[in-house]
């Protein structure tokens, strides 16, 4: 049977260089979850930067190597991962969606871009094309959907707050927990939101993070009469990336940057008043499976009109960043 054939524009870490981190469960980028996969061919590589391209291509042992999208698209790829610096998404996802080499499938690193309008327009683009759009957020993680499954199943959507903390800006960590709160809770009605005031330049653990990327202090409204509180602030000298959400007869909190799942729920109650409490913290075991592996093998083999990775969700949860932008600007509140 012949290989999907698959091109990779960008070629830093999220695209193949993190692999050598050993810090990360393998495989942790694009070009090391294709390239464990037997039917699939990497038949090219592009990157604007001519060195880092070969020496990826070189790595990965992809047979070719360039600077420009139209040459990787006359290697006419099936699928093509866009792992660039988010500014560039709509600029990239046009070329790429536009040529008469247009593959059938994109997977767009997150976020889908970096304004509500280039979000929507990216989307747009691709339907226009006919090309399935895949945002790589975080939803497939088996972490993250044995969470979504306790809520519903424990606790039975009964959600009455959900406390969430984040690090660095809304585009290069927010986004994630916005998306995670999204999937577990759908999309917001409103959204009330303050700017983060700190200038901050640099941070050690993400790369990606710029001053211009804004952090906000949100809450979000819901349909079923709870809220969610998001604090993403850039002062913490650490990444961090927490969730805790309460129900009537306990409590799930998801710790330590998404390894660690604790419930609690209510002991029995005895006579005294005092027996209404929490019983002790319980760790929930996950099956793990490296993300990358699961976000491949979607794009390649799920079916896409229910995939909780396509292009539609991704546009869903920036709506709610856009929304968070228009709040601290304006000082009101905003209706989605
Ligand atoms: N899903 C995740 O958890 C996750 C994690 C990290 C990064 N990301 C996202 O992935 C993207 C890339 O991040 P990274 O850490 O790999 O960055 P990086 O700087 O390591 O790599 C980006 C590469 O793109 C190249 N590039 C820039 N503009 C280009 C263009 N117009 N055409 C071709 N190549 C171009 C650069 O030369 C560089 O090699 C960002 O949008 C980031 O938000 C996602």
């Amino acid at each position: 049977m012949a290989k999907v054939r698959v091109g990779i524009i960008g070629c830093g870490n999220i695209a193949g260089l993190n692999e050598s981190d050993p810090y990360r469960q393998k495989p942790c980028t694009h070009a090391g979850a294709y390239s464990r996969r037997q039917d699939v061919e990497i038949v090219g590589c592009c990157d604007s930067d001519a060195g880092r391209g070969r020496d990826f291509a070189q790595r990965f042992s992809i047979p070719c190597a360039v600077t420009k999208i139209g040459q990787l698209l006359d290697l006419r790829p099936d699928v093509v991962s866009i792992c660039v610096p988010y500014r560039a998404h709509r600029r990239i996802v046009q070329q790429v969606a536009g040529h008469q080499n247009r593959p059938a499938k994109i997977l767009l690193e997150k976020p889908i871009a970096h304004s509500g309008k280039d979000a929507q327009a990216v989307a747009d683009i691709c339907r226009e094309n006919g090309v399935r759009l895949y945002v790589n957020n975080r939803r497939l993680s088996p972490f993250y959907r044995k969470l979504r499954r306790m809520v519903r199943e424990d606790f039975h959507d009964e959600v009455i707050a959900a406390t969430a903390w984040c690090s660095s800006g809304m585009h290069t960590i927010g986004i994630h927990m916005v998306d995670l709160l999204c999937s577990i809770c759908g999309e917001p009605l409103w959204v009330s939101a303050q700017k983060e005031a700190a200038q901050i330049e640099r941070l050690p653990y993400s790369h990606n993070f710029t001053p211009d990327d804004d952090r906000y202090r949100a809450v979000l409204g819901y349909a079923r009469d709870f809220e969610a509180v998001i604090i993403n602030t850039a002062r913490t000298r650490f990444t961090y990336f927490e969730v805790e959400f309460l129900f009537p007869n306990g409590r799930i909190r998801a710790v330590d940057n998404g390894r660690t799942l604790i419930v609690q729920k209510m002991g029995r109650p005895g006579k005294s008043t005092l027996s209404y409490r929490l019983a002790a913290e319980k760790q929930v075991a996950v099956q793990d499976k490296p993300l990358f592996q699961l976000v491949i093998d979607e794009v390649l083999t799920g079916d896409y009109d229910t995939s909780a990775v396509r292009g539609e969700e991704a546009l869903k949860s920036y709506r709610v960043i856009e929304a968070m932008r228009r709040s601290a600007r304006t000082q009101r509140k905003v209706s989605l």
